[in-house]
């Protein structure tokens, strides 16, 4: 649907049935631009009006299309039919687009907006020829399009122009009334896929690739391509008051404000993946957990045996198979007032099981990570056990951010002494003179994927795997380096602090250590559900 088509208000225009007609003859999607923006342009001309921004009619145009979203009612019987799963999957409500995101991530946008409009995304759809377009510029053309016309592709916004001066009050009220449609709108759009960053070295140097390498999101070691099957997955929750679990759709998905996560991040955590329709190493992932719970003091108050039923009645409720991630969360629980001391809380802990399809992406797997070293330490378990997977993470966040911030894709964390502990979400291993190294376990979390690995390396590939104190020193002149998790397994790194590792590709020992993880995750899976 062509922005200006919406400003035909359709009562006139058309009949409501033959706009309907219309929105499925061909596959549309609304673009939507913050009120800000639009004002701010379209006052630079003209004044313009609420209905002139164009947003009451995308709503208009967006609720008309979403029945099978929000439920219809029926003609005849006047009754309210409330959408079921299937008739949400087969017809999605139309796709949603912000602005900003195209111009901020513009190949992730297209890429989500295509999987959505179900056409294949093509790398010439991030470029134009420059000049005007007379075909489709419309009469608008010389107020608005002449940055437009002079660009051949996406730009990320200009850092060095100044902010722009306050909006009028008559602008500034207009921008107000428009807000609950754009947030209405922003509230249904598309996120887009996570696109990893290329390095500076990968010789794709175009116009349009420079502007995505700018603006694209710092996916690091858990690149993964969005999946808009997620937008309507199940989520599975145990409401500690109640006592009740249930499969309630992601967008209702919700907890207290007084919830002791929300309050305190006070709760424990596990991610786990699906494979197969197997939960893998999920004994040994709540296990974990409930050692996690126990030493913070907190009484899940369910079975072990039982939190596994609720996670797999998650994930076949949602028909998953594979290339799922879960995000298993335990809380307090309710707390009768925002205060710390657990004693506050009311019934039992909070649970929550968010099960997407979430598939790693390939490329780091070869191309390999950059790391730096932060100077955020992992400290010591008498200040906060680094052990406990705890909710509030946020010495690793402070961590992610400082490597968002240099532009790579994960931190490196020293212990209290200086020596190697781990990375903000992963852990960290290198290969000195053949023998793979890596942390003591004093000041990191007890990774399962890092025993595993630690295992296949000694028993399959027969390597001597120790775990040591070392020193950067070690890591700059190892011969390989590699991050161990969940999520993406085992990611070869090519960079620490500047230095290039090795001779900044993939190593040999990474290579086989991943192929011998995916050969033990298959055999793993082929034995099926033990305890469900
Ligand atoms: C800080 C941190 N390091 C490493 C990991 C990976 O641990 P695992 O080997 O159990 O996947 C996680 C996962 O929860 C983590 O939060």
């Amino acid at each position: 649907m062509a922005k200006h088509a919406t400003r035909y208000n359709y009562a006139d225009k058309y009949t409501e049935d033959s706009l309907i007609d219309y929105l499925y003859k061909c596959e549309n999607f609304i673009l939507v631009r913050h009120p800000e923006d639009i004002v701010r342009s379209f006052g630079a001309v003209a004044t313009p009006t609420l209905d002139e921004t164009c947003l009451p009619s995308q709503l208009e145009i967006f609720m008309l299309h979403a029945p099978y979203r929000y439920g219809t009612t029926n003609r005849e019987t006047k009754k309210l039919q409330l959408p079921t799963v299937e008739n949400r999957k087969e017809k999605p409500p139309m796709p949603v687009v912000l602005s900003e995101d195209l111009r901020d991530n513009p190949e992730g946008t297209l890429r989500a907006l295509c999987k959505a409009v179900n056409i294949d995304f093509k790398p010439e759809m991030l470029k134009w020829k420059a000049g005007p377009r007379p075909e489709i510029d419309g009469c608008w053309a010389p107020w608005w399009y002449k940055t437009t016309h002079e660009s051949t592709c996406f730009a990320p916004p200009r850092q060095d122009k100044p902010p722009p001066p306050p909006l009028s009050e008559d602008l500034q009220a207009l921008v107000d009334e428009c807000m609950p449609y754009y947030q209405f709108l922003k509230s249904h759009a598309m996120k887009p896929e996570v696109i990893e960053r290329r390095g500076e070295d990968d010789g794709r140097n175009d116009a349009a690739t420079t502007s995505q390498t700018l603006a694209t999101t710092h996916a690091g070691t858990h690149a993964y391509a969005a999946d808009p099957r997620n937008d309507s997955v199940l989520i599975g929750m145990r409401d500690g008051v109640t006592d009740t679990f249930s499969l309630v759709p992601r967008k209702d998905a919700k907890v207290s404000v007084f919830d002791s996560g929300f309050v305190l991040g006070d709760g424990v955590w596990e991610g786990i993946r699906l494979h197969d329709g197997v939960l893998m190493y999920v004994d040994e992932h709540v296990k974990r957990l409930y050692q996690g719970a126990k030493a913070i003091d907190m009484e899940i108050g369910v079975t072990q045996a039982g939190l596994i039923k609720m996670m797999y009645e998650t994930v076949d409720a949602n028909q998953m198979k594979s290339g799922v991630h879960i995000r298993l969360m335990v809380t307090r629980g309710l707390k009768s007032t925002p205060y710390q001391n657990p004693t506050f809380t009311v019934g039992k802990p909070t649970i929550v099981i968010a099960a997407e399809h979430k598939a790693a992406a390939e490329a780091p797997k070869v191309r390999g990570m950059r790391l730096m070293t932060t100077h955020v330490r992992r400290g010591a378990p008498d200040v906060q056990d680094p052990a406990w997977n705890s909710h509030s993470k946020l010495n690793c966040v402070a961590a992610c951010i400082q490597a968002n911030k240099a532009g790579v894709d994960e931190s490196l964390m020293l212990d209290p002494h200086g020596f190697v502990a781990t990375c903000n979400s992963v852990h960290f291993f290198i290969v000195v003179d053949g023998v793979v190294l890596t942390s003591r376990r004093k000041y990191i979390l007890h990774g399962i994927t890092r025993d595993n690995v630690m295992r296949i390396a000694r028993g399959t590939l027969g390597l001597e795997v120790r775990e040591d104190d070392f020193t950067l020193t070690a890591v700059y002149s190892a011969e390989e380096c590699f991050v161990t998790g969940t999520f993406a397994g085992v990611l070869p790194v090519r960079e620490v602090d500047g230095r290039q590792i090795g001779d900044g590709k993939r190593g040999p020992v990474v290579k086989r250590l991943q192929e011998a993880y995916v050969r033990e995750v298959n055999a793993v899976a082929s034995r099926g559900r033990r305890r469900a």
